[in-house]
């Protein structure tokens, strides 16, 4: 959860700051121990310290484990991936300094039943998270994750990026417990890699959704940051630097999407490509991230796979509830036996990219057949298993994930004719 509105005055605060002409000051490197301001939130005389954190309301154990582990988040994001500095205010236009210490209160509820909130004042973040989730980086991680995203600057108050603080957000909890990136910041503080929560019902599941949809998946849609951040089919320009990339390289002020920065920074490539092949792997949860394709491989059977319709001959058609809606897909798994050539064919009117995803079941190891002129042909051995992976990829839409309009929710109607397997 997170007050962008409370930034309004803020970013016009920014704008007024450094009028044309002052000089910029280089930037200082940022002290070990940043100063504690008590003014940042309600302040109080019970709390612990550390270099970048000030816990409120939690000492002992809990204080301790906190701040160890927003350290380690801290050390992951700023030191190791280079994000800007949330001990620096959004109003500081030169990263001069000075350096404040991110107050965390722990309170007893919050409205709306949430667990943790972030605020703004005086351009720092602050964070209030119930004391039963303090040490919970799921929660705490998260809040913190949108302070690192209002550090960074230039998605507050752009209400087209709205929906995907909570994906960047879930995405900087799942990226401190799971990845191999934070694991020297996670060993430093003494924090150990925890299961991911990777929600594959909604992932998998309801995939035909928007890809980012404010009232559906916007939490859940984490992965696809994964997938940019892994970049497991090297698209050139993408990498682990994608995510913090989205907030540097931001058209300012523009209130573009997220996927128009990140079609920006591809240099080879397009973005449909990238969303066509990140369902193409989450097809077998395969986008380089350590621990989701376990977890796949232990709940694929429960998952919504009910697609399509069949018309007999080979031939199906998409249920219309689950045509897939702007950047998401279907995702069909095939029925064969033995040794077989597959030939998949879509017959449409609007854009899409397919994919034949395969993975042999003995080795883990995955290939995919990109579609061409509207077909995908491959001999898929009988140690090997395959799905058709259907994208609606059309060209990029300026919307609010929150308030998804018309153009954006229509679904990709098809028919799909298969030879060699069923679906
Ligand atoms: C991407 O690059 C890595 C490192 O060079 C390589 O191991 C991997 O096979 C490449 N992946 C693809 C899909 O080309
Ligand atoms: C799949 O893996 C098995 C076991 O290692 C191997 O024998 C087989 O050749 C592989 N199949 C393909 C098509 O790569």
């Amino acid at each position: 959860m997170f007050k962008q509105a409370l930034a309004l005055s803020l970013f016009q605060a920014v704008a007024n700051a450094a009028p044309a002409g002052t000089p910029v000051q280089a930037a200082a490197a940022p002290p070990a121990t940043f100063t504690a301001d008590p003014s940042i939130g309600p302040g109080g005389s019970s709390y612990t310290d550390s270099p970048h954190f000030r816990v409120y309301g939690a000492t002992g154990t809990t204080g301790t484990n906190t701040v160890n582990m927003l350290e380690a988040a801290y050390s992951c994001f700023v030191d190791t991936l280079a994000w800007r500095s949330s001990g620096l205010s959004f109003n500081d236009a030169s990263d001069a300094g000075p350096y404040k210490k991110v107050n965390v209160y722990s309170v007893s509820s919050l409205s709306g039943n949430a667990a943790g909130v972030m605020h703004s004042d005086a351009g720092m973040s602050w964070l209030e998270v119930v004391d039963t989730y303090l040490t919970v980086p799921g929660v705490t991680v998260h809040e913190y994750g949108h302070g690192l995203t209002y550090a960074a600057k230039t998605w507050v108050d752009q209400g087209n990026t709205g929906a995907w603080w909570e994906t960047v957000a879930n995405w900087v909890a799942d990226t401190y417990k799971t990845s191999p990136l934070c694991a020297t910041a996670r060993s430093k503080y003494g924090q150990s890699t925890s299961a991911t929560e990777i929600d594959l019902n909604t992932i998998i599941g309801n995939s035909y959704l928007v890809l980012v949809d404010g009232t559906a998946n916007y939490y859940e849609q984490w992965p696809f940051l994964s997938y940019l951040t892994y970049n497991p089919d090297n698209f050139s320009g993408l990498g682990q630097s994608t995510v913090y990339q989205g907030f540097a390289q931001y058209s300012k002020n523009s209130n573009e999407t997220p996927l128009h920065t990140y079609a920006r920074l591809l240099k080879s490539g397009t973005i449909q490509q990238v969303v066509g092949r990140y369902w193409a792997r989450m097809a077998f949860a395969d986008i380089g991230h350590p621990t989701a394709q376990s977890v796949f491989l232990a709940q694929r059977n429960s998952l919504n796979y009910a697609n399509l319709d069949s018309q007999g001959s080979g031939v199906y058609k998409v249920k219309s509830a689950r045509q897939p809606r702007y950047m998401g897909a279907n995702i069909v798994p095939l029925k064969k036996s033995g040794t077989v050539t597959v030939t998949a064919k879509i017959t449409t009117s609007g854009s899409y990219t397919a994919t034949l995803s395969i993975r042999n079941t003995s080795t883990g190891v995955t290939r995919y057949v990109d579609f061409a002129s509207g077909s995908a042909s491959a001999s898929v051995s009988s140690s090997e298993e395959a799905m058709v992976v259907v994208a609606n990829t059309p060209a990029l839409i300026v919307h609010d994930a929150f308030n998804i309009p018309s153009t954006v929710s229509k679904g990709l109607d098809y028919t799909l004719t298969l030879t060699g397997a069923t679906a």
